[in-house]
């Protein structure tokens, strides 16, 4: 079985926390799962400034999650930033392929993310113009809740519909569940909480990577 990726997220308040989280995964880290709120399509916000983080030169393959309403304005800024992969919301007010097409136009990867409550087939039709598909764990907005199952489903469905499009799963991922995703299928896990508050952040690296070896 292909060994999937972890990728941990950067869900900050402030420069100086996105400052302390990339130190802490400058060892661990290939990629790196940035978190973009806007208080409006979610009820948070989070510290996420394109210029400044383009300016750090980050040592990692950077993937930008847009949960905000109108994407299709802020994807040139992620371009400018770096982003290798950006995934909109296809529930987002605006034009979320147009974001889509705007990261494939320039070489880059345009995904789309879907929202527990939104099935697969909302977007069975879409799946030829898209690089990857996030599937959510949970509601976005927050940290640290818990999984939701109906997202294992989901994966095997998008599997069975597009076997070589990349599947993502964001949100309350643990190890355990890790394990059960990588063997849908499953090309990359984001996490925060299950890393971040656990008693040990680099035994929590190995249990993911050895959950997700397959
Ligand atoms: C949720 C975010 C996730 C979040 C994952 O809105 O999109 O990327 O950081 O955090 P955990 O792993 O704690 O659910
Ligand atoms: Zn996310």
């Amino acid at each position: 079985m292909r060994r999937a990726e972890l990728i941990p997220s950067l869900l900050v308040p402030d420069e100086a926390a996105f400052r302390a989280r990339i130190a802490l995964l400058g060892d661990v880290a290939q990629a790196v799962h940035i978190d973009v709120m806007d208080g409006v399509f979610v009820a948070n916000t989070t510290w996420a400034d394109p210029a400044a983080i383009r300016n750090m030169h980050l040592p990692f393959v950077i993937e930008a999650h847009l949960m905000v309403t109108h994407p299709e304005r802020l994807v040139d800024d992620w371009i400018m930033a770096g982003a290798r992969r950006v995934f909109v919301h296809v529930e987002a007010p605006g034009n979320p392929l147009a974001a889509v097409e705007a990261m494939r136009a320039v070489g880059r990867e345009g995904g789309l993310a879907i929202n527990p409550e939104t099935p697969v087939s909302r977007i069975a039709d879409l799946l030829a113009e898209l690089d990857a598909v996030l599937v959510m764990g949970v509601k976005p907005g927050w940290s640290g809740q818990a999984f939701q199952s109906v997202a294992l489903s989901k994966v095997a469905e998008l599997k069975r519909l597009r076997p070589e499009l990349r599947v993502g799963v964001d949100g309350g991922v643990t190890p355990p569940i890790a394990a059960d995703l990588a063997a849908l299928g499953c090309d990359a896990v984001v996490a925060a909480h299950a890393l971040y508050d656990a008693p040990d952040f680099k035994k929590a690296v190995e249990d993911f990577e050895k959950a997700l070896a397959g």
